[in-house]
């Protein structure tokens, strides 16, 4: 039998240190100008040299387990989607595991770039409905700025710190998750990507010096395939519920770049008043991007109970994703 799944809290974390784009002008060759109207951000958090992933990771957690009302030994299974790990290995879900004392549970990661807080919510509404699981742990958290080169200006300017976690619930009686989509062509795995320090291209002094331990991107391919799949991702998780598009109240798309969301809105006759942002705010936090949105979304009172969400998000791989949810706020306080 398949068991139902709901959302018991959510949380966000970003680190206090503001970095705004005149910050930029002051150490490269670009303007405020250019970064708002050629992204939409204007400003980004950044964490402190000594702050890791799985510290933010926990905050979150730590905020949406307070709102869940669930004691952290209550969850079976910490799930992070990180591209930003605190190492190779261990994961980062064993640190936050650790961190928030979460001591009866299972903890992997899941690397799936921008995409993967919806990798990682799919996979943990299939151990709720399977059964196997009561209450999982599901978290998107970056510390981008630790792997972003700072004197190339096509790359540092787009991306920020954040996290983002929601406890998912089984229950008896009604499923919040219609649908998912996932989608993967590591075709375009090298439009993305971190070079070295992995099995092809160890870390050494060449690397280093090649300054192959940073992001790189070939903006315009990203932001092609952005558009292309993230349409195509969010029609298919509509007609996977069977809903046709007028029923979403919020679009909560992957926090990319303002053009990139326009370019998603536009090709789905979306209304801009009913999509959700916080880009300007924080920049691309990639895996973290869609659970800060949709916490400030209900934080500012937006999201109401009842409300169709469509989440869609696009990352590195190149890997996209899709879900459809029936919201109701915050199980376990109703
Ligand atoms: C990166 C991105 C903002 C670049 O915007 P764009 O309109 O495509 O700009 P282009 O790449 O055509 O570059 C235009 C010019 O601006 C310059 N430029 C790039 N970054 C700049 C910056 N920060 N400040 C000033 N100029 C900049 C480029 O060097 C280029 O100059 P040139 O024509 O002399 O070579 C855009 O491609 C993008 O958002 N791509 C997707 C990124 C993304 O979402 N990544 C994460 C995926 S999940």
């Amino acid at each position: 039998m398949n068991y139902g799944t709901s959302v018991l809290g959510l949380g966000m974390y970003v680190p206090p240190r503001v970095w705004a784009n005149a910050d930029f002008e002051r150490i490269l060759n670009t303007s405020d100008e250019w970064i708002r109207s050629r992204t939409g951000v204007e400003e980004r958090r950044f964490v402190e040299e000594e702050v890791c992933t799985s510290d933010i990771a926990a905050q979150a957690s730590l905020e949406a387990l307070k709102n869940a009302h669930v004691h952290p030994e209550e969850i079976d299974l910490v799930i992070v989607a990180t591209a930003t790990p605190d190492y190779l290995f261990p994961s980062t879900a064993c640190m936050v595991q650790q961190k928030i004392q979460a001591s009866r549970a299972a903890a992997f990661d899941i690397s799936a770039g921008c995409s993967g807080f919806i990798y990682a919510l799919c996979t943990a509404q299939q151990y709720l409905a399977s059964g196997l699981y009561q209450k999982v742990l599901v978290v998107g958290a970056e510390t981008l700025s630790k792997f972003i080169d700072m004197e190339d200006r096509n790359t540092c300017v787009l991306l920020g710190d954040g996290a983002g976690a929601m406890v998912l619930g089984r229950n008896d009686a009604t499923n919040q998750f219609l649908s998912f989509v996932l989608g993967a062509d590591g075709s375009g795995g090298i439009h993305l990507e971190l070079p070295a320090g992995g099995s092809k291209r160890p870390a050494s002094t060449d690397t280093v010096a090649g300054r192959q331990h940073y992001l790189k991107m070939n903006g315009r391919e990203v932001f092609k395939w952005a558009v292309e799949k993230m349409v195509w991702a969010s029609r298919q998780a509509l007609a996977k519920a069977e809903l046709p598009i007028e029923e979403v109240n919020w679009l909560i798309p992957h926090q990319a770049n303002l053009r990139i969301i326009d370019g998603i809105r536009e090709r789905l006759s979306f209304p801009q008043e009913k999509v959700l942002v916080s880009l300007p705010k924080y920049g691309n936090t990639s895996a973290a991007s869609i659970p800060l949105t949709l916490a400030e979304g209900i934080t500012a009172g937006k999201v109401r109970d009842g409300d169709l969400l469509l989440l869609v998000g696009f990352g590195a791989g190149f890997t996209w994703g899709a879900s459809l949810i029936r919201w109701h706020a915050l199980g376990a306080q109703q």
